[in-house]
């Protein structure tokens, strides 16, 4: 759906500091910008990110999941929350909360997810960690469309971050987050753009079916 300028409407879903839902925000204010930021909304009511929409103007909800008895009530809540926006697309910016089956199909190929490893690889929590403990090379973050396998849906896009010798979990993760702000921003805009869909089970940019996830942000 499109906002009243024509702009693709997004609707992002964070649960913590919201560093990425900002760069969208950022990337949003710009005058070429094929995206706004409809609504922002958070299942912890203490998130930094709905500060963040706050002092950029955008509506924000706040669906708490210790409030509902299961996940499938919670994903209910949400879900009437975020299409009170009525987003073309949603985007969940370190949104940790595990989603139901059903909530997953709402949004079929039209949600997505950010996360910081270069998937397939460390699929889950603590992925800088991971990486450090595996001795791997390069590390990153990436930008795939959300299926029902958890941090499993078909990858579009990947920043590689080189790892040092005496990187630390924190070190690594901050260079990766810099990256992150990005590479986010790049693939809504493609979304918004008409460029990226989901097809056949597959990422698609430009037309094609993607072999492998496109490194950004040449
Ligand atoms: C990011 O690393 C993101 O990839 C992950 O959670 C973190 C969220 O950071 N899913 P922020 O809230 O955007 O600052």
């Amino acid at each position: 759906m499109s906002t009243t300028d024509g702009r693709l409407a997004v609707v992002v879903l964070v649960s913590g500091s919201g560093s990425n839902l900002q760069a969208l925000i950022d990337a949003a204010a710009s005058p070429a910008s094929r995206f706004c930021i409809t609504g922002v909304i958070s299942n912890r009511p203490g998130a930094l990110g709905l500060q963040r929409a706050v002092a950029a103007g955008i509506p924000t909800r706040v669906v708490d999941h210790t409030l509902f008895p299961d996940r499938h009530s919670f994903d209910a809540a949400l879900a009437e929350a975020i299409d009170g926006f009525s987003p073309g697309l949603v985007v969940l910016a370190g949104f940790m909360r595990i989603l139901t089956s059903d909530f997953v199909g709402r949004y079929a190929g039209r949600m997505l997810n950010i996360h910081p490893s270069l998937l397939p690889e460390f699929q889950g929590l603590h992925t800088h960690r991971r990486a450090l403990e595996a001795g791997v090379r390069e590390h990153g973050a990436s930008v795939h469309f959300v299926t029902d396998e958890l941090d499993g849906g078909p990858v579009i896009a990947q920043v590689r971050v080189a790892v040092k010798t005496g990187d630390d979990e924190a070190s690594l993760a901050g260079r990766v987050l810099a990256r992150e702000h990005e590479l986010l921003p790049q693939v809504v805009g493609w979304f918004a753009s008409d460029r990226v869909a989901l097809r056949d089970g597959r990422a698609w940019l430009d037309g094609k079916a993607l072999q492998e996830p496109v490194e950004c942000c040449a």
